[in-house]
């Protein structure tokens, strides 16, 4: 008893702090700036440089000379060679310079990314931190850095700095020294002419930023905080701040539609299923109209059958591909495109239990179809059918999910890329490239007609589970059975959601996978050619 209540008081703790502490951002301003960098007295200043070089760009001369030649000196002892993300730290402890300068290594100067600007970015941020200084100056010494544009360098720097800095930290006793110090982030350039642009660059990038700490957060939280329910009130509180609306259908609605995806998946559960509704521009309907889908099962047990006990827990992370979608609003609330944004997040448990649904069971759905339960494991597309179908009443231009929906897609395409698949080859290709943008690339895999096959089922229409193989595309082919004539990609984020170690801008946990792709996809949008278009049967 006394035990039983210890534990209730500490939930509602946990959810108190939870409530109060879940921001979603950092906490800290970036701000630019027009500087002589030799001239700012500040106690850190970071400074990129490409590897091998002999001589050092000419932009940074005056400093150079300021400092006795320092930097020369280096370079040419090899004591820094400007390896991809390679730092040194230099104390000048002068009075009139910069204290220290932190030199961060870019890679081959032939070799450049993007990324790999991000990646310098985070790594240095990282260091600063840790170092605990509360006002460091990064330059931007040039206007253009081997044809990537001044505003995707900023974009990906703010993006580095902002995402490095993520820390999930709810349910941490946190000691003060732990704590973020670092107060106020300056870019700062050597040229005036460059300022407006990269001014509103770091704007527009911080919002899209903090919007990925957001969905980290919730994807990183417990199952048992974060619930359907819990998810239901976010994106009520999203839409409250920002102006979009957002309904959430509970079972009652649920049952009224004939939602028979989610109603028989969240059977198992002691927690109540929600259908979140979000939408962007409720006043643009007219304009191009694209409905964003994500899997929100908050904890995947795999049902009664059920999963194998090891890494059943990173299974609290299933609603990634829902926080995603969230996360998406976030950001589009504050950049204002003039898309109609329509989010359809179908959100619940996977538990066994005694009213759980069973294999063998045979599950009907709204638009008629019926589907002959193989494996409960396969319950991310047996909710996400229920969107998909609903999704058909905005008379989309373009519907995308987005889902960790199978183990084969790690297998195929590992950990770094999220599978593609869908029934139009224009908004296949916008996806690759809004990916290739912001890094969070997609690799396509086939949906041809054969593989359809392979889901037909003896007693019902079709059944939840393929067989042994192409376990990525079987599942996309249960998904494109309740697709009409719009143009539709799925994205498998199995195995993107999350990583495993700590990486230059991403620490151990949730990746947000998806806020940036979507966010870059919805920003570039432009009519399709030959919108809706239906795939052959
Ligand atoms: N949520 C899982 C897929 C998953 C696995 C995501 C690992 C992230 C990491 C999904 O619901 C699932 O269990 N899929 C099964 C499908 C199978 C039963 C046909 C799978 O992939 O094993
Ligand atoms: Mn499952
Ligand atoms: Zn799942």
């Amino acid at each position: 008893m006394y035990a039983l209540f210890v534990y209730y008081i500490d939930r509602i703790f946990i959810k108190l702090f939870v409530f109060f502490f879940l921001h979603g951002g950092v906490g800290m301003r970036i701000s630019v700036k027009f500087g002589v960098a030799e001239k700012e007295s500040v106690e850190v200043i970071v400074i990129s440089l490409f590897e091998n070089v002999r001589k050092i760009p000419s932009e940074l001369d005056p400093l150079n000379k300021a400092l006795g030649g320092v930097i020369t000196n280096l370079l040419q002892n090899k004591d820094f060679t400007g390896k991809l993300n390679e730092t040194i730290m230099i104390p000048t402890y002068k009075k009139s310079v910069p204290k220290r300068i932190l030199l961060v290594g870019l890679g081959k100067a032939t070799e450049l990314s993007s990324d790999k600007i991000r990646q310098a970015a985070g790594t240095a941020t990282r260091i600063i931190q840790e170092k605990k200084f509360k006002n460091p100056l990064m330059l931007l010494y040039k206007t253009e850095y081997k044809g990537i544009s001044i505003e995707d360098v900023t974009r990906t720097v703010v993006e580095g700095v902002i995402l490095s800095l993520y820390n999930f930290t709810i349910y941490k006793t946190l000691k003060k020294e732990d704590k973020t110090t670092i107060n106020n982030f300056t870019l700062i350039v050597q040229k005036k002419d460059v300022l407006a642009k990269i001014k509103s660059a770091v704007k527009n990038t911080q919002i899209v930023a903090e919007a990925v700490c957001f969905t980290r957060d919730i994807v990183n939280m417990s199952g048992s905080d974060a619930t359907p329910t819990f998810l239901a009130n976010k994106a009520k509180e999203i839409a409250k701040k920002s102006g979009i609306k957002c309904r959430t259908l509970s079972r009652p609605d649920m049952k009224k539609l004939g939602m028979g995806g989610i109603l028989n998946v969240s059977r198992g559960s002691s927690q109540p299923p929600k259908f979140i509704i979000l939408e962007y521009n409720t006043k643009k309907r007219n304009n191009e109209t694209i409905v964003i889908i994500g899997k929100g099962v908050t904890f995947d047990s795999g049902g009664i059958s059920l999963k194998p006990g090891k890494d059943m827990d990173l299974m609290k992370a299933d609603m990634a591909g829902a926080a995603a979608v969230l996360g998406t609003f976030k950001a589009i609330s504050n950049l204002k495109p003039s898309t109609h944004l329509v989010g359809l997040v179908p959100c619940t448990e996977n538990m066994p239990g005694g009213s759980a649904l069973k294999p063998g069971d045979i599950i009907k759905y709204m638009s008629g179809k019926t589907v002959e339960i193989l494996n409960t494991d396969a319950e991310g597309r047996l909710i996400l059918a229920d969107a998909i179908i609903y999704a058909k009443r905005y008379k989309p231009d373009a519907v995308i999910d987005i889902a960790t929906l199978t183990g084969a897609c790690v297998a195929a395409l590992g950990t770094f890329t999220s599978g593609m698949l869908g029934n139009n080859d224009e908004l296949k290709v916008r996806v690759k490239q809004a990916g290739e943008k912001c890094h969070e690339r997609v690799w396509e895999l086939p949906l041809w007609d054969e593989y359809y096959e392979l889901i037909k089922s003896s007693i019902a229409d079709i059944k939840n589970t393929g067989g042994q193989y192409a376990g990525t595309i079987t599942a996309a082919c249960f998904l494109g059975e309740f697709v009409e004539n719009f143009p539709w990609v799925h994205l498998d984020i199995a195995g993107t959601f999350l990583v495993e170690k700590d990486t230059p801008y991403i620490r151990k946990g949730a990746t947000g996978v998806g806020v940036r792709l979507l966010t870059q996809l919805i920003l570039d949008w432009k009519k399709l050619p030959d919108a809706r278009k239906k795939r052959k049967k």
